[in-house]
């Protein structure tokens, strides 16, 4: 069978990797893919933009299943536009996306279910914001509504700090986000204080899956200093998650969105990520939620997984996901994402890379911004590989992942030196 893969990134590139192997598999479709999915056999990258002409290729080619990576094709209505053409595919609709799409949505929801997240409000006007910021006189995140690429979220440590951002986000959109009809909104919430874990899951509707907990890593610089990006290294599985608060999050953040949705008259299909803070108690709240794989969890998360992965896409699309039982590798896996000079702010991009060390049943290096120029492979977007490896211990996982990275080089890339450091600190 066909698969077809949406998206350009790591988690598209180990999305691909997964589902070849799948022995039902002749074919991975990845639009638009990049330079690790052009060069992998079993893999084709396809240049069709469109959603309408990707509809048409996979009617035309007999595709099987089509999985969304990133959140901008589910914000625009890939999987209704799908569905409308009774084609098989895994992912939010448009309504259900709206979960990431809009944080004003997702904190109203959360309100409305009793779902533990952060105190909060939402703002138009800024007069009102500062005033709600004198008030609150306390450390607070501002955050920009929309899709803002994991950019747009300022963590103020002081009210002053908290001003200037409201005037960025509502005055001049300095972050550069999508805004909806009504036009700029800001979300205002009290800072959490804890340790931040992905916790992700499939979902058919009804009934939910859980994948193995992970850790990202999204501060640019060692000891989570520096700008966010959107993420700078992971693994899996993160210690933080121990079984009670699995528990704990299930019952008390997953199980009531998926029902809460539900009983709003928007189903949620697709990977549910809920980025937790986990308190010293063990108490998890909601920071965001985001319909779709995180990146780079997805890199270790899928070198873990043993299960097929179109089995189990399979059962989620047919509403089966409680027919199922994913088995896992009992190792560690953690990725290194390698980044342009100049990420987040201002990646430069063309350098060539060298040095890419041959896969290994424990050790892929998982493209992201490369593209194929000739023979020579060079950099085209911020985040540009995650190198991932698997190792009986987090320290050695740690070891693979950072020995595979030193073969490997192009001008001026950036690293973190420390992925994996909260785990080892425990
Ligand atoms: P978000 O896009 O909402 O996940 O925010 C990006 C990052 O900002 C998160 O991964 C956290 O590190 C930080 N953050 C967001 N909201 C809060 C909060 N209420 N308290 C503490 N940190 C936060
Ligand atoms: N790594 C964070 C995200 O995918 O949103």
């Amino acid at each position: 069978m066909k698969i077809l893969v949406i998206g350009s990134g790591g988690r598209e590139h180990a999305l691909a990797w997964k589902l070849a192997q799948s022995p039902r598999v002749k074919k991975v479709f990845v639009a638009p893919g990049n330079g690790g999915t052009a060069a992998m056999p079993h893999l084709e990258n396809l240049a069709i933009p469109e959603i309408e002409r990707l509809a048409d290729f996979c009617v035309a080619e007999d595709v099987h299943l089509t999985v969304v990576g990133p959140e901008a094709p589910l914000a625009a209505g890939v999987v209704d536009h799908f569905r409308e053409r009774r084609l098989r595919i895994f992912g939010p609709t448009r309504a259900a996306a709206q979960l990431e799409s809009s944080k004003a949505y997702a904190k109203d929801f959360m309100q409305r279910h009793g779902i533990p997240t952060a105190q909060h409000r939402t703002f138009t006007d800024p007069a009102q914001a500062h005033a709600y910021i004198t008030e609150r006189n306390c450390a607070l995140v501002v955050k920009a509504d929309g899709l803002a690429a994991g950019k747009g979220v300022v963590v103020a440590a002081t009210p002053d700090e908290a001003h200037a951002a409201v005037d960025d986000m509502l005055e001049r959109n300095t972050y550069g986000v999508q805004h909806g009809e009504d036009g700029a909104r800001v979300v205002i919430e009290d800072f959490l204080e804890g340790e931040e874990a992905s916790f992700i899951v499939l979902v058919d509707g009804t009934r939910v899956l859980p994948l193995a907990s992970s850790q990202d890593h999204k501060r640019l610089r060692d000891g989570d200093q520096g700008p966010n990006t959107g993420g700078m290294g992971a693994y899996s599985p993160a210690p933080v998650v121990s079984p009670e608060v699995h528990a704990r999050v299930m019952r008390e953040i997953i199980m009531p969105t998926v029902q809460g949705m539900a009983a709003d008259g928007n189903p949620y299909t697709g990977f549910l990520y809920a980025g937790l803070m986990i308190d010293r108690q063990g108490h998890a709240r909601t920071l965001e939620f985001n319909c779709r794989l995180g990146d780079p969890e997805t890199q270790p998360i899928l070198m873990r997984l043993k299960s097929d992965l179109v089995h189990v896409l399979d059962a989620a699309i047919d509403g089966k996901l409680d027919k199922l039982e994913l088995q896992w590798d009992r190792r560690t896996a953690l990725a290194v994402v390698m980044a342009a000079p100049g990420y987040p702010e201002t990646p430069r991009l063309g350098g060539a890379i060298e040095g890419l060390p041959a896969p290994a049943e424990d050790l892929q290096v998982f493209h992201a911004g490369t593209r194929l120029d000739g023979n020579v492979l060079r950099t085209a977007g911020g985040r540009v590989l995650a190198v991932t490896a698997l190792g009986d211990s987090l320290r050695m996982a740690q070891q693979r992942a950072y020995a595979g990275l030193r073969q490997i080089r192009f001008e001026g890339m950036q690293f973190r030196q420390d992925i994996g450091w909260r785990a080892l600190k425990r």
